[in-house]
């Protein structure tokens, strides 16, 4: 049994709200989300009281709020971003609608550090912003404790009450010091004791597993990556091996010896399908769209395996290695903006959910969380430290287009126009790339935040065409591209293996898009990310020696016009590009 909560987190729709309770518990504290509308006589149990981020705006008619009477209870509240905002809000103060926001890294300049909430804590330091609105008016008894350099209001206080507001992020891993000010808050200010050890996790997923199956077995879909395989490996324990099915299916979207990487897995069968989801993908340019079609198909196969195998269809349900940040991306909680819908969020799947017939054990964690619980299962870290790989594989990193359209110039570089999904506010940004002629992180990211209508900046980095002359032609996927993307993956990967560049990045993306010009048609997206949970992500620099080699080589490819490096951090841009 879970103790009860002593931090209570009011979820106000932000795709971090559930990163706070799970930051809360690594501290040794247990805690819960709850709507944000709990009334306050629900929550007198809790020691304190977050109030999450989210996308809203509190002048939204029908924006989340919470029971004013929280402020009464005398039970510690730290509001983040919107949290700090609809605090501000309700208590009399002044929220300010903001044109653009703010998104990615700022410097905290704190007034004072006598306060428990920031004890121990640097004057000034590395935070995460992504917000749009600010604070303009603290309400009555509250004082601003910490501004940044665009932000005048990034912390208040009200000491006496226990009340404070923070309008950047304490529970990414990029607002450097966010773990102490959140252990601060939990045990200096709301007096929590430890009641929680994450080694719990094990023996309640597998009881879990257990409950949710009854007596039907379970048929997984595995892919040779962390999540599906430590899934498989904690369903295989909790009900044997003779009522567990591995299937990989070879979508055709796989990168190059995927297949006969997971060939060597004990228990696992391949199922050939390349035609089926590359028949279903022709002509489709719109990135959602893709994403439910290769959902559905992987339902389908699903549907034809049970039959072919004549396995009883009533006697089994489907497990799936979902993650925690493909059901927030995908809106699966009851405020979360659809970000995208990962593929295994489909209708065909929701259907499933609905009727009980799915499993899914890893669904409230993160990849650094389902890593650790792999090496208690005691799962190879050779599988464990594989670069995740998304479920659509190459299918949303092979982009598409519906017309021809120049490469624009502008003041600050040049605007291709291929749409990339990014994520700002919480909310789903779809917006054309801007490229420029330099390395330069610092510059991408103010210019990100400044430009209206662009979510992603790229350096041109080498180039068999001048960029002025390029153009972004009408494609949707096809053999001959996938096959191309596949050849420049395999390149990227061989080269950077060599390098040992793999193993100081999180995840190293190959993108290619429809970009260039005679003969050379298409261009190649470099996106390495350092990361911990996929949640956010920060653009890694490269040594100019393997940046050279992995140009040249790719340029030996005749299809390939250029080669770009994805300099955007997350947010404002998702590590994938659909
Ligand atoms: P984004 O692009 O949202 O990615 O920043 C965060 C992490 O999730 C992976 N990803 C997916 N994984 N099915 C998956 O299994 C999907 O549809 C999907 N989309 C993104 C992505 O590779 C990154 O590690």
């Amino acid at each position: 049994m879970n103790p009860d909560p002593q931090i209570i987190i009011l979820d106000a729709g932000g795709q971090y709200c559930h990163l706070e309770a799970r930051k809360v518990r690594d501290l040794g504290v247990y805690a819960e989300v709850r709507a944000s509308e709990t009334p306050a006589a629900e929550l007198t149990g809790a020691r304190g009281l977050i109030i999450s981020g989210g996308p809203a705006s509190v002048y939204d008619p029908a924006s989340p709020t919470v029971d004013p009477g929280i402020f009464a209870t005398g039970i510690p509240v730290l509001g983040i971003c919107y949290g700090q905002q609809l605090m501000a809000h309700l208590l009399g103060g002044e929220v300010c609608p903001g044109e653009k926001g703010e998104y990615g890294f700022a410097t905290l300049e704190l007034e004072s550090t006598s306060d428990p909430l920031f004890s121990g804590l640097a004057g000034r330091q590395q935070i995460w912003m992504s917000h749009r609105d600010v604070v303009g008016a603290v309400p009555e008894g509250f004082s601003v404790v910490g501004r940044t350099s665009t932000c005048a209001v990034a912390a208040i206080a009200a000491p006496a009450r226990k009340l404070y507001g923070v309008q950047f992020h304490p529970e990414v891993v990029h607002t450097i010091h966010g773990l102490e000010l959140l252990s601060n808050f939990v045990f200096h200010v709301c007096g929590c004791q430890k009641d929680w050890d994450p080694r719990h996790r094990v023996p309640l997923i597998e009881r879990e597993i257990r409950e949710c199956a009854g007596n039907r077995n379970v048929f997984f879909f595995v892919s040779g990556g962390v999540d599906s395989s430590v899934a498989f490996a904690l369903s295989t324990r909790a009900l044997g091996p003779d009522r567990v099915r591995g299937v990989y299916v070879d979508t055709g979207l796989m990168r190059e010896g995927e297949t006969d990487y997971v060939r060597r897995f004990p228990g696992i069968t391949v199922e050939h399908s390349e035609e089926q989801f590359l028949e279903a993908l022709a002509g489709v340019t719109d990135p959602e769209q893709k994403r439910h079609i290769i959902g559905e198909q992987f339902v389908a196969v699903q549907e034809r395996v049970i039959e072919s195998r004549r396995l009883v269809d009533e006697h089994w349900i489907l497990g799936q290695g979902t993650i925690y940040p493909d059901t927030i991306e995908s809106g699966g909680t009851a405020k979360a903006a659809v970000i995208k819908t990962h593929h295994n969020r489909v209708a065909g799947i929701q259907k499933l959910i609905e009727c009980g017939r799915i499993v899914e054990p890893l669904k409230s964690f993160y990849k650094d969380e389902v890593r650790e619980i792999g090496r208690e299962l005691g799962l190879p870290s050779e599988l464990l430290d594989r670069h995740p790989f998304p479920g659509p594989g190459l299918a949303i990193r092979c982009l598409c287009s519906e017309f021809d359209a120049p490469v624009r110039e502008t003041a600050e570089g040049w605007v291709i126009p291929v749409n990339s999904v990014g994520v700002q506010g919480d909310s789903r940004s779809y917006a054309p790339v801007l490229a420029i002629d330099a390395l330069d992180h610092a510059r991408a990211t103010e210019l990100v935040n400044r430009i209206t209508g662009v979510n992603r900046v790229v350096a041109l980095v080498e180039s068999r065409l001048p960029l002025p002359g390029m153009q972004v032609r009408a494609c949707s996927l096809t053999p001959e591209r996938i096959a191309l993307l596949r050849r420049a993956d395999a390149i990227v990967r061989r080269l950077s293996h060599e390098a040992g560049y793999d193993r100081c990045v999180w995840q190293f993306p190959v993108i290619l898009i429809p970009l260039g010009g005679t003969g050379s048609p298409d261009s190649v997206v470099l996106r390495p990310v350092d990361s911990v949970d996929g949640m956010t992500a920060q653009s890694v620099p490269m040594d100019e020696p393997l940046l050279k080699k992995i140009c040249s080589e790719l340029l030996l490819l005749p299809e390939i016009a250029a080669v770009f490096y994805d300099l955007t951090h997350k947010p404002p841009g998702t590590i994938e590009w659909e």
